[in-house]
């Protein structure tokens, strides 16, 4: 409901020139410190994606571990991590992905998704849509059919929603 983004959306702090000046950073631990909206946002996206079919949820290290494992445990299916190079102990793919200063990547475990499996993905927060875009890469290069990802927030100036649409991905976000 409109009520409960409004309780999520005031429990998220705004930080003033943080990491840099100029930029307002959003701050998604303020809502892991109340424990009624956390419990909010993790209903709302599990209340969405609830008999859609969705065999596993996908998070992205490390934030959308904070919320991907919530729901893949209120759906009750399987969660399975993306993280950032050398931490995961069998057998991975990688995909590179554009920071604002040079490149980084993330992994999966091959093992982990299986074809036909229907994922969604799971992230705190949608920018310029480089780790999703990163993210929906590897799930589908397992054979796996990703339609759809759900955010608290989505930055929509920053034009990630537009980018992710243009991989066949549909973004939920319960905050703008
Ligand atoms: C942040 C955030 C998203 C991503 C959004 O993660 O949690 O995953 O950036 O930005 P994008 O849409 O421009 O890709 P970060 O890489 O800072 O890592 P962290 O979760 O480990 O803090
Ligand atoms: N908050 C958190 N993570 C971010 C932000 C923000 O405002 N912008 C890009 N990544």
């Amino acid at each position: 409901t409109a009520q409960q983004s409004e309780l999520i959306k005031n429990s998220i702090k705004s930080i003033p020139d943080y990491p840099k000046p100029g930029i307002l950073f959003r701050d998604v631990t303020s809502l892991l410190e109340a424990p009624v909206a956390y419990a909010t946002s993790i209903e709302m996206l599990a209340n969405r994606f609830r008999d859609t079919g969705v065999t596993k949820v996908v998070g992205t290290e490390a934030r959308g571990f904070l919320f991907g494992a919530p729901v893949a445990l209120a759906l009750g299916v399987d969660f399975v991590p993306v993280r950032k190079p050398g931490k995961l102990p069998r057998p991975t793919i990688s995909e590179s992905y554009e920071l604002e200063y040079g490149t980084d990547s993330l992994e999966i475990h091959t093992d982990a998704i299986n074809a036909g499996d229907k994922v969604l993905v799971i992230d705190d927060l949608l920018a310029t849509g480089g780790t999703i875009e990163a993210t929906v890469k590897l799930i589908r290069r397992l054979g796996g059919d990703v339609t759809d990802a759900a955010f608290i927030i989505n930055l929509f100036d920053l034009g990630g929603e537009q980018r992710l649409n243009n991989l066949g991905i549909n973004c939920y976000s319960l905050v703008n």
